[in-house]
């Protein structure tokens, strides 16, 4: 049984906490999972009390609750809102937060969410050192800070020590959503508990492996944020990355959270560095112009609210990288990411080798497929097999025939990420949150490739809202036979 506390969410009125955090504490207080007596502060600048709170989150919730808003279970969560008005950048909010969740009220064990841009993480948890609000010497202060974690290496170690000022590791929490996906969390079981996967992981065997998230989505409301971020630090530095480790490592001694991040971190310590002079041989960036998201016209990337006229943010990129391990020496990861494609999909795609015979080659099966595993991660929670069959009938002809993994389809469980992370921050487990040296060594992989792109401001390619991104980023295949997999269809 969890033990009572108290969430507070800085920039409770954000993005973040409408879209991903109301939704998943409301699914858990659904599901029974909320411990007695918890209570959600949202923390904003709004002159908002609890009630304007708790009709917010409601209106947020009505489209967002899966199977519509249960008005027993809504009445039960917002007695657990309360709304705080209150200014980061002063510290005389953060002595009366201090006076508020010493009085009796509120649980003693306290996670504080940082849902507010990067650059006032360490503002927040200076003024929190300050009120003594990190003290643990009566019940736990834990504190959960979003991605990117900094901008660059150097601005994440400062970041770090920053916050290390006053908080021990342990009372710190990296998130990254994507690890707490269903089929991302079943890789590990998928690669760990089926034996007769283990002897075909490696270079004799596997072809190459692509990572791909696509959404058709623009930025939205986002331009404030990613127009310094760009797709390479918003969605490669930090999820692409972490899906990358888990299908690249080694098995770990056990499942604690720190042997699981021991392995992860040597495989981004293992990452082939990319000189500057390589990078436009293993990366490609472009930006969205206008084009048709099925039947909706849509504006270009210079068209958002926001984004300056010359920006030349990336909206799409594309990567190689290269394993040096005895694993995975020479096996190509192609990782890719895009806002304004063809659909909404996220997943991992891995092709093996041909026989190495032919086999087949007088016969009508001229040219065989190669087997592929797919992971599908979204919209459908999928693992699924390509195989090559006869066909039925007397002619010697083959067809790709798929096995799929019972769990296929829409997920029935809808359980969204940030559900179970909620849950692992009050129950303090830190598996599925990023140590420090995850995050450092990823910034360290894509780390050259920003200071390239930095310096060349004047140009960058661009792809029509709603297509599957640019011809020109085929050139990262090291062979002809190699393309893109965009979704569990596709052949
Ligand atoms: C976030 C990025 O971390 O992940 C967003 O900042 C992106 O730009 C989002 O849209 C994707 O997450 P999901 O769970 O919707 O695939």
């Amino acid at each position: 049984m969890l033990e009572p506390c108290t969430y507070v969410i800085f920039g409770a009125t954000g993005n973040l906490a409408q879209k991903k955090l109301m939704p998943a504490l409301y699914h858990l207080e659904q599901a029974g999972r909320l411990p007695e007596g918890m209570r959600v502060l949202g923390i904003g600048r709004r002159d908002w009390d609890d009630e304007t709170w708790r009709k917010t989150v409601e209106d947020w919730l009505t489209p967002r609750a899966r199977s519509g808003l249960d008005a027993e279970v809504f009445a039960r969560f917002r007695e657990r809102l309360f709304f705080f008005q209150g200014d980061i950048n002063d510290d005389a909010s953060y002595a009366r937060l201090q006076m508020l969740l010493n009085g009796p009220d509120y649980p003693s064990n306290i996670a504080f969410y940082m849902s507010v841009a990067p650059a006032e993480f360490a503002v927040v948890s200076n003024g929190l050192a300050a009120a003594g609000l990190n003290r643990d010497d009566d019940g736990w202060r834990r504190m959960v800070l979003e991605k990117p974690f900094g901008y660059d290496l150097e601005s994440a170690e400062i970041l770090n020590k920053r916050l290390h000022r006053h908080w021990r590791e342990d009372q710190i929490f990296r998130i990254d959503h994507y690890l707490g996906k269903g089929t991302i969390q079943n890789i590990l079981v998928f690669r760990f508990a089926n034996l007769m996967l283990e002897p075909l992981w490696n270079r004799n065997y596997i072809d190459h492996v692509q990572i791909i998230h696509a959404e058709s989505a623009g930025i939205e409301q986002r331009a404030g944020y990613y127009d310094g971020a760009g797709a390479l630090r918003d969605m490669v530095q930090s999820h692409l990355l972490q899906m990358l480790t888990l299908v690249a490592m080694e098995p770990p001694a056990n499942l604690d959270a720190e042997c699981l991040r021991d392995e992860k971190v040597k495989v981004l310590r293992s990452i082939r560095p990319i000189p500057q002079s390589a990078v436009h041989a293993h990366a490609f960036r472009a930006q969205y112009g206008r084009g048709n998201i099925g039947k909706e016209k849509v504006g270009g990337y210079l068209d958002e609210k926001g984004v300056p006229p010359q920006s030349t943010t990336e909206t799409y990129a594309a990567l190689k990288v290269y394993i040096d391990n005895w694993r995975w020496r020479n096996v190509p990861f192609y990782l890719r990411t895009g806002k304004r494609m063809a659909q909404s999909t996220s997943q991992i795609s891995i092709r093996f080798k041909h026989p190495p015979q032919q086999l087949f080659r007088e016969t009508q099966i001229d040219q065989l497929k190669p087997n592929w595993l797919l992971m599908g991660i979204q919209p459908n929670e999928c693992l699924r097999l390509e195989l090559q069959v006869k066909q039925p009938g007397l002619e010697m002809v083959a067809e790709t025939q798929r096995l799929d993994a019972a769990t296929c389809g829409v997920s029935q469980y809808g359980i969204d990420a940030y559900e179970a992370l909620l849950l692992d921050v009050i129950d303090g487990d830190h598996s599925l949150f990023l140590r420090f040296d995850e995050v450092s060594w990823a910034w360290r992989v894509v780390d050259p490739i920003l200071k390239v792109w930095a310096t060349e401001r004047d140009f960058i390619h661009s792809y029509p809202a709603g297509s599957w991104g640019p011809q020109e980023a085929n050139r990262l295949f090291v062979r002809e036979d190699q393309d893109w997999r965009n979704t569990l269809e596709d052949e």
